[in-house]
């Protein structure tokens, strides 16, 4: 329906601007244009949608163009990341695990959004988003799953039962909600990163399953629409959730792509604050954009203070085929949990340091806090902490430039809450290692790598607003305009 309005909406655009407009080039019509484009809602997506059309004809012309032509399929992967030989420019420059993520990839599609529109000859397109959290949109869209199809990736390249439906996202591979109630922006960003991005680009495993190959599957774009739709949910949530303005490093960070001319183009994270006013496109049903200024100074502004209380004292954790028990030690805890459990702006924590692995481990862990024996281990339990996985960071393959372990914090308020009520002296800390569900059943996937987990710490997070450090400009006083 949106995109038959968008095209409405375009026809008669073009016969107000004139014959000569589509003559010269359509692509100036986008300074014409009243509205956004519409990313709209994958879910229910007939092949035949003019979205998806668009989107095969332009991957398959995309796919026709040499390597070296910022505008062919493999450029366009490579600036994500590549094992082909060769540097171009902007080539293996994705960022995970750092303060860019969300910022990166915004631009990454920004730029891939308008070659697509190029070289489909579809000015209107926009791309579409995988909303996994719908329970309705578990598996593999149907489109990528057909073999005559430019959105289709063959087996092994995608993990098994994938590309026949089996395979399904269990619930809790696909929660957002531990980033989404956050309140400080690079703590929502690393918790959206690992859940639903690092353990869904797992699951799928095959190519998405690896940094340097993740880009060449079509999937992945409309995988990351909705990751960055998550950006604009996350701020229109309010309770002083901001983007970071204050952080020098986050604002001034230039990243390079290619324009659908195949020109160079440079952005920092300033140009991708307001997506409807600066790069011209909604998500379908997302709430009014919150507009962020990078000029405006905003207090105040929350950060998260972390507290070690209990380091277990063991060697390092390994993490392979089966299933893996840590005892937490609460006894010098135990007085004051109580209290802990009822503050406002604190939370307990269990924390994961220094987690690595050779290669990405093809499996996705779920974590339990203080179950007592012999109890089921499901997502539904309240001794269940999360799901993890390592796709960018702490994978020693995939490291380009300095290698950085992975960091995990989950939220254990309800954990301990449910084992103290269990008289335990040590809490388990349990970690299952599980994968996709095939034809609605869990499956055990072999564990490619083990990970190791360094550190163990049961820690206090404390949200603070933060007073001190004026906010001063760090870039000229003017609004930076739609890039062009
Ligand atoms: Cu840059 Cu989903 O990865």
């Amino acid at each position: 329906m949106n995109n038959r309005f968008t095209r409405r909406r375009f026809l008669a655009t073009a016969g107000v601007a004139g014959a000569t407009v589509l003559g010269s080039s359509i692509f100036n019509l986008e300074s014409v244009w009243a509205a956004p484009v519409m990313r709209r809602n994958l879910g229910g997506m007939a092949a035949s949608d003019p979205v998806l059309v668009s989107y095969r004809k332009a991957i398959k012309a995309m796919k026709a163009l040499p390597t070296s032509n910022p505008l062919s399929w493999n450029y366009q992967a490579a600036i994500h990341r590549t094992t082909l030989p060769g540097s171009y420019t902007a080539w293996n420059t994705c960022e995970h695990g750092t303060h860019l993520f969300w910022c990166w990839h915004r631009m990454y599609l920004y730029w891939f959004e308008r070659i697509v529109r190029k070289m489909s000859g579809d000015p209107g397109w926009a791309l579409p988003y995988w909303d996994y959290h719908n329970a309705s949109q578990r598996t593999l869209p149907a489109p990528f799953r057909d073999p005559t199809s430019e959105l289709y990736v063959a087996d092994p390249n995608r993990g098994s039962g994938w590309n026949s439906g089996s395979a399904s996202f269990p619930a809790s591979y696909v929660d957002p909600s531990a980033g989404m109630a956050d309140l400080d922006y690079f703590s929502a960003q690393t918790d959206i990163e690992q859940v639903p991005h690092n353990v869904v680009h797992g699951a799928l495993g095959g190519w998405m399953g690896s940094v340097p190959t993740a880009a060449q599957d079509p999937v992945f774009y409309v995988h990351h629409s909705n990751i960055d739709r998550y950006w604009n949910l996350w701020l229109a949530q309010g309770g002083g959730r901001h983007d970071p303005l204050s952080d020098a490093t986050w604002k001034n960070h230039t990243s390079t792509f290619f324009d659908e001319t195949g020109k160079a183009v440079h952005m920092t994270c300033c140009d991708v604050l307001r997506c409807a006013e600066q790069l011209n496109y909604t998500y379908e049903g997302e709430p009014p954009e919150v507009k962020e200024y990078c000029l405006r100074i905003i207090f105040p502004w929350w950060w998260l203070v972390v507290q070690v209380l209990i380091h277990w004292p063991g060697p390092p954790v390994e993490l392979g085929e089966r299933e893996v028990t840590v005892p937490i030690d609460i006894a010098q805890l135990r007085e004051r949990i109580p209290a802990l459990l009822q503050s406002k702006n604190e939370r307990l924590v269990i924390e994961l340091d220094n987690v690595v692995a050779d290669r990405a481990p093809g499996v996705v862990w779920e974590v339990y806090l203080g179950a007592p024996p012999n109890t089921p281990l499901t997502s539904e339990s309240p001794h269940f902490l999360g799901v993890m996985t390592l796709f960018a960071a702490g994978v020693r393959e995939h490291a380009h430039g300095e290698f950085k372990p992975e960091h995990f914090t989950f939220r254990a308020n309800r954990a301990l809450e449910a084992s103290l009520r269990t008289k335990q002296e040590k809490l388990p800390l349990v970690f299952v290692p599980t994968g996709p569900l095939i034809d609605g059943k869990p499956s055990h996937p072999k564990v490619q790598s083990p990970v190791r987990i360094g550190a163990i710490n049961v820690a206090i997070a404390r949200q603070e607003e933060r007073k001190d450090n004026p906010i001063v400009p760090e870039r000229p006083p003017q609004e930076p305009k739609q890039p062009k």
